[in-house]
């Protein structure tokens, strides 16, 4: 089956040649084509162009017109943890009586809190719980999302949560992607035995999640007050013995070490990074790692902001993903962490779209197939409402511009 998409007033992000990531100045331009037409075959993205050189489709289609309207490709969200139980919300009222996120956890709040919560909590509830979001962040256009353990801290709780976002990629449309992050905080029942439970992450929870083939990467909070970079040297160390490739937490609350180590083991993405200076960037620069920032959280936490320009403007790449989670960013929409990322970080149209299509699907290594429209790509774009131009998207940063959405070749 086929579907026409005919008469779009800018198709967005397209590409000629296939691209992994973009860097630098590049980030700066896109591709796209103005009064054009896209043609999706089942699930793939069969053709595009020009509405003067639309061709004749044999057989049965659908047909929509998109007068007025733009089409971008899904949006890719590389750094979630978005299957959890419950919600944080009284400690956002904490939070806004002056406590930082770092007192919160001292006082058993924070990720110890939801991971309380999540071993108290059956499977089918957690999956039932994950749903919605997972229904939300599709109707706000996301195509492809990685996901986190880390809320579990146990070996039943970590399993708990990896099985349920195995059951979310084999039940929904979107492309998913799990990260075993055993390393997210130590559980109160190792307090003052941090590296015990390091060794218990390495030696009891990680062959279980490697046998399982729960995980596709491996994440580490490595920062002030969580985990050291010995620690994460070790558990990147055990995790590559899987073939797990690391996808860290690095410099959200200080100059962590955690940039350096994970590009020394050679990290798809380095996430957070409040905390970058010159070394920071001179590291990353002669690395494959893509720097990643996460708006959300920064707002959230009224942390500082990452040096995003200072980045780019060294020639580095950049993406931007929503953290989603239940602590420091409670949305996953990535429109709006595109108008933080425009505003509070000084990124152009051009460079956000960039950030949050082509480079977060590097950021999960699945650019060959997503994050542009290119010929042969998955078949996951979204259609805006009438937009008067390009900005629009970001400055309307609290309306809903996604009109409808198509992933899989599906219409939802
Ligand atoms: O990415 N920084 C570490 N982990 C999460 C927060 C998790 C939580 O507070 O529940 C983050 O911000
Ligand atoms: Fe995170």
């Amino acid at each position: 089956m086929r579907i026409l998409i005919k008469k779009i007033k800018k198709l967005v992000q397209t590409e000629d040649k296939p691209k992994l990531k973009v860097s630098g100045k590049q980030m700066a331009k896109i591709g796209s084509i103005d009064n054009a037409y896209l043609i999706l075959k089942n699930d793939i993205i069969e053709d595009f162009g020009k509405m003067k050189d639309m061709p004749q489709i044999e057989g049965n289609y659908k047909s929509i017109d998109a007068s007025g309207k733009m089409v971008f490709p899904s949006f890719c969200d590389s750094h979630t943890h978005l299957v959890y139980a419950g919600n944080r919300e009284i400690e956002y009222n904490d939070k806004i009586r002056g406590l930082s996120y770092e007192e919160i956890a001292k006082r058993g709040g924070g990720i110890l809190n939801s991971a309380k919560l999540l071993n108290d909590t059956s499977e089918d509830e957690l999956y039932e719980q994950a749903l919605p979001r997972i229904n939300e962040i599709i109707s706000q256009g996301t195509g492809a999302v990685e996901i986190k353990s880390g809320y579990g801290l146990t070996l039943d709780g970590e399993l708990k949560m990896l099985r349920v976002i195995k059951r979310l990629k084999e039940t929904t449309p979107l492309i998913i992607k799990s990260t075993f992050l055993g390393a997210h905080a130590v559980p109160a029942e190792y307090e003052s035995k941090q590296s015990q439970y390091v060794n218990f992450v390495i030696n009891d929870i990680l062959p279980k999640v490697a046998e399982e083939k729960l995980a596709d990467f491996i994440d580490v909070f490595c920062d002030k007050g969580f985990f050291t970079v010995e620690e994460t040297d070790k558990i990147l160390k055990a995790g590559a013995k899987y073939g797990l490739q690391p996808k860290i937490h690095a410099n959200e609350l200080d100059f962590s070490g955690g940039v350096q180590i994970g590009v020394k083991h050679n990290a798809l993405s380095v996430d957070h990074l409040e905390y970058i200076g010159d070394e920071e960037i001179k590291v990353l620069k002669k690395s494959k790692t893509m720097p990643t920032i996460l708006p959300g959280a920064a707002f959230f936490l009224n942390m500082p902001y990452s040096p995003a320009r200072k980045m780019i403007d060294a020639g580095l790449p950049l993406a931007l993903a929503s953290d989603f989670n239940p602590g420091s960013s409670p949305s996953g929409n990535m429109k709006l962490m595109m108008s933080f990322a425009s505003i509070n970080y000084k990124m152009t149209i051009e460079e956000v779209i960039n950030a949050s299509t082509i480079n977060t699907a590097y950021a999960m290594n699945i650019s060959k197939i997503s994050g542009s429209i290119g010929k042969g790509k998955k078949a996951n774009v979204f259609i805006t409402k009438p937009m008067p131009s390009l900005e629009f998207f970001t400055y309307a940063y609290g309306s809903n511009l996604i009109d409808t959405v198509i992933l899989g070749g599906e219409i939802y």
